[in-house]
């Protein structure tokens, strides 16, 4: 192997391959190359199709910081290859001296109550997907005529889906969401967005910059269930950590903001649970149990049936619990965990004997959590195991060179290249700036494999 490149592969162009990128470029100089394999013919991750349109300087890091890695000679970008579908890993592994999977969040969690097959009743992941232009998600026929929806969760995606379902669309139509979105949104008869917490106020998972959005939504009433809430001065006496206190704070303010009734709100409710979702031939009512709070033997607040339930009205609904990783063929994956089977970002067997060669980041190695800065540090540790098995010899030289990896890509997959990708970029903001938008997207597959074929052939 001496004089010759590190030939890596890292399979998901989201923030954590990305993060990885960056260490492996910065620890290995010269003597690396990546090949990026990507199953949508766009990069980015959720950083593209998570991140909500309204939130544009969550994606700056796009351009400032993401793109310049793709544009180094030491990596290129091998979009529309699904590894596992297109390429099996085995084949994979063989073709590179060693393979890194940053696939992500590309599952969700389930809330495991009748009725939830019902239709009307949407992952948050569908709908953040369909909103965002997800060409697998962009054709859903998520039907906005009910008056209530209900979304369950409560953390930040909980909190995006109410935004995007209440905000003004004058001001969505300023931003990248997907055209198909905005008509249905254009065309919405929602009145009220109910968010269903399980556990307190003081529990509840969202941070409080994203709460206190809600204080400026134009034309959106809030109403904050107070039952439990601690008042002003008991926050000050009794709440010790300063993000529980501003989220408290910032819900007291919610409660006190003058009201508009301007024909739509949002309901913040705690202590509550769906228990089933009821309706013929679609979801029409939500039953709801009261929680009390208990704490577990260690010391975790956990929610308590009371036995005391209720019926909601809801013609939608939306499980915002949770994101989980899916399962890739030929590597070990913890199925309670939504997570690929690691050691410190070693992918490990059963017996927990590090896969040689194999290496896991991000969302799918360490469970569906953190901002996009929080992957840098994940990548970090990955990228620090495989460089020390490196050192250590654990490396026998497989790998094909870059010429015949691509050649036998090319055998499996229409392959988006770094131009192909510009070209569909150049495309959606020339759109965008005859809207007034950054950009329009294009949400069929079909569409941006023809928008990157205009780009020609990248040797
Ligand atoms: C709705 C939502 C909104 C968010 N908003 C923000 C925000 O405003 N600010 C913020 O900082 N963070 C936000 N986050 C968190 C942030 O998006 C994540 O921390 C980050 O995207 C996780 O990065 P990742 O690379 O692990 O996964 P992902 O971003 O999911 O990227 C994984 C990539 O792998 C690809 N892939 C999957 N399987 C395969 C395969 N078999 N072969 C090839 N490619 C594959 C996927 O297509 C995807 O592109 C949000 C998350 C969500 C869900
Ligand atoms: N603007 C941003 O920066 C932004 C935007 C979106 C997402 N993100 C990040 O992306 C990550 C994922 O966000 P997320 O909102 O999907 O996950 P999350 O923060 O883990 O929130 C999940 C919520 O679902 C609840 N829940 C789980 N199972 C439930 C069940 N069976 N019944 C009822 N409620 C249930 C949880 O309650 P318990 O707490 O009781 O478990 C929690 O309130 C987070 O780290 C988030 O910060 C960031």
């Amino acid at each position: 192997m001496v004089g010759q490149p590190l030939r890596i592969a890292v399979v998901g162009a989201g923030p954590s391959g990305l993060y990885a990128i960056e260490h492996l470029l910065e620890q290995q100089r010269s003597a690396v190359e990546v090949d990026l394999y990507e199953r949508l013919p766009t990069p980015w991750g959720l950083a593209r199709l998570g991140v909500a349109p309204d939130h544009p300087e969550k994606k700056l890091v796009i351009d400032r910081h993401f793109a310049y890695l793709l544009q180094d000679p030491r990596v290129r970008f091998l979009g529309n290859v699904e590894i596992g579908t297109d390429v099996a890993h085995a084949e994979l592994a063989s073709w590179y001296d060693a393979v890194l999977y940053a696939s992500g969040g590309t599952g969700d969690v389930r809330l495991g109550i009748p009725g939830e097959d019902l239709p009307g009743c949407w992952s948050a992941r569908e709908f953040v997907g369909f909103y965002n232009g997800h060409p697998d998600l962009t054709d859903l026929p998520i039907d906005l005529s009910a008056d209530r929806a209900v979304v369950v969760g409560n953390g930040n995606v909980a909190l995006d889906v109410a935004r995007i379902l209440t905000m003004p669309t004058a001001e969505l139509e300023r931003t990248d969401i997907s055209d198909a979105a905005l008509d249905a949104l254009r065309r919405s008869r929602i009145k009220e967005v109910v968010v269903l917490g399980r556990r307190g106020h003081r529990q509840a998972a969202f941070k409080n910059p994203e709460l206190e959005e809600l204080e400026h939504l134009d034309g959106v009433d809030t109403v904050v269930d107070d039952r439990g809430l601690p008042s002003e001065e008991s926050i000050q006496r009794e709440v010790h950590d300063p993000e529980i206190r501003r989220k408290l704070r910032t819900l007291h303010r919610l409660i006190e903001r003058p009201q508009v009734s301007a024909g739509r709100r949002i309901m913040l409710r705690f202590l509550e649970s769906p228990v089933q979702l009821l309706g013929s031939g679609r979801v029409e009512q939500m039953e709801v149990m009261r929680n009390r709070l208990e704490r577990d033997e260690r010391g975790r607040v956990r929610p308590q049936p009371t036995g005391e339930t209720h019926l909601l009205d809801a013609g939608l609904v939306f499980r915002a619990v949770g994101f989980r990783g899916s399962p890739l063929p030929g590597i070990p994956f913890d199925d309670a965990r939504g997570v690929v089977v690691n050691d410190h970002g070693r992918v490990t067997d059963s017996e927990r004997n590090p896969l040689p060669g194999v290496y896991v980041t991000g969302w799918v190695k360490r469970g569906c959590q953190g901002i996009i800065g929080s992957n840098k540090k994940c990548a970090a540790e990955t990228v620090a195991c495989l460089l020390d098995d490196v050192a250590s010899g654990h490396f026998t030289p497989t790998a094909l060179s870059a010429d015949a990896a691509l050649a036998r890509v090319r055998e499996r997959a229409s392959v988006v290249r770094w131009g192909g990708w510009l070209a569909i970029d150049r495309e959606e903001r020339a759109e965008g700036r005859l809207h007034g938008r950054p950009r329009v997207k294009i949400t069929e597959r079909r569409h941006l494999l023809h928008t990157a074929s205009t780009a020609g052939e990248t040797p």
